[in-house]
């Protein structure tokens, strides 16, 4: 959405534009106007000046959708603080899964969400692939399961061991579906997270359950073949989740330990 300049039939000179971004738009006080430059094309898309403009004055390539909805001006409106506490509290990590397949349209609901996840500079380079097919996973699960015994030490691999033995997936836990996200920019590690924590919360609105398995992340990031045979040449692995409709049924959320925070006892 590169922006390309300032619609002035429409522009009321009202200035936001130049604080949502003091870079690109400044005053120009002879012309008594809001100019937008960027010689060197450095602008990061963030659309914050397009989102912030009343009059809609902001020229820019258009490269898809712009949402609207009403609550946009005060998102505190679409949800209260109590039950995005009670939602994010009670998302558990889901390892027992229907045999049920994800229909496409949610799948790509989660993918659209992932999508708002902020990133550093507004940099856009996260890739997805998806695996639904139930021998594709079983494979990667058994390799993931072979990597982990072969390196960890014998009281850790004997659990793993036993239940391969017992023909437990302790990896994907039979999961329909695993997504996985990875980029050819190696800065992407911490919105690969985001993106994926957006993702795994907007399952849970969809009745479905996620899982993190660092497990075949750590494998798949040192294994280039693995990550050739499953997603493709020149990409960094960045996060793995499981994904599907849950068995598992929790009746209470776990106790946390509160997050050791200094700064708070001189606030009211
Ligand atoms: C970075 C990361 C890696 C994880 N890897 C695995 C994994 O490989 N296998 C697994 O079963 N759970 C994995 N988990 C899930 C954690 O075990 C789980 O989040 C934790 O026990 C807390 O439980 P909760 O998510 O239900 O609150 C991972 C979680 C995170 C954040």
């Amino acid at each position: 959405m590169p922006v390309l300049g300032i619609d002035y039939e429409k522009c009321d000179n009202c200035q936001i534009c130049r604080f949502a971004c003091t870079r690109y738009f400044r005053r120009d006080k002879e012309q008594n106007k809001v100019v937008f430059e960027d010689p060197n094309n450095l602008c990061d898309s963030c659309g914050r000046c397009i989102a912030m403009c009343k009059s809609d004055a902001i020229i820019y390539e258009d490269v898809g959708e712009l949402l609207t909805f009403d609550e946009v001006q005060d998102p505190s409106k679409l949800i209260s603080y109590e039950t995005i506490h009670k939602f994010m509290s009670a998302k558990r990590s889901i390892r027992g899964f229907k045999n049920k397949k994800v229909t496409k349209a949610n799948l790509e609901k989660i993918l659209d969400t992932m999508k708002y996840a902020p990133t550093g500079g507004n940099i856009r380079t996260l890739h997805c692939t998806i695996i639904s097919d139930n021998e594709k996973i079983k494979k990667l699960s058994e390799v993931v399961m072979d990597a982990i015994i072969a390196s960890s030490n014998p009281r850790y691999s004997e659990n793993f061991i036993k239940a391969r033995e017992r023909g437990i997936d302790t990896i994907f836990y039979n999961a329909p579906h695993v997504m996985i996200i990875h980029s050819r920019n190696p800065g992407d590690a911490m919105n690969s997270t985001i993106a994926l924590t957006y993702g795994m919360l907007c399952a849970q609105s969809l009745g479905l359950g996620s899982c993190w398995i660092g497990l075949a992340h750590g494998v798949l990031s040192a294994n280039k073949e693995l990550r050739e045979e499953f997603i493709g040449k020149n990409w960094h692995v960045l996060g793995v989740i499981i994904l599907g409709y849950p068995t598992q049924i929790y009746y209470r959320v776990p106790p946390r330990p509160d997050i050791k925070t200094q700064g708070l006892d001189e606030l009211e």
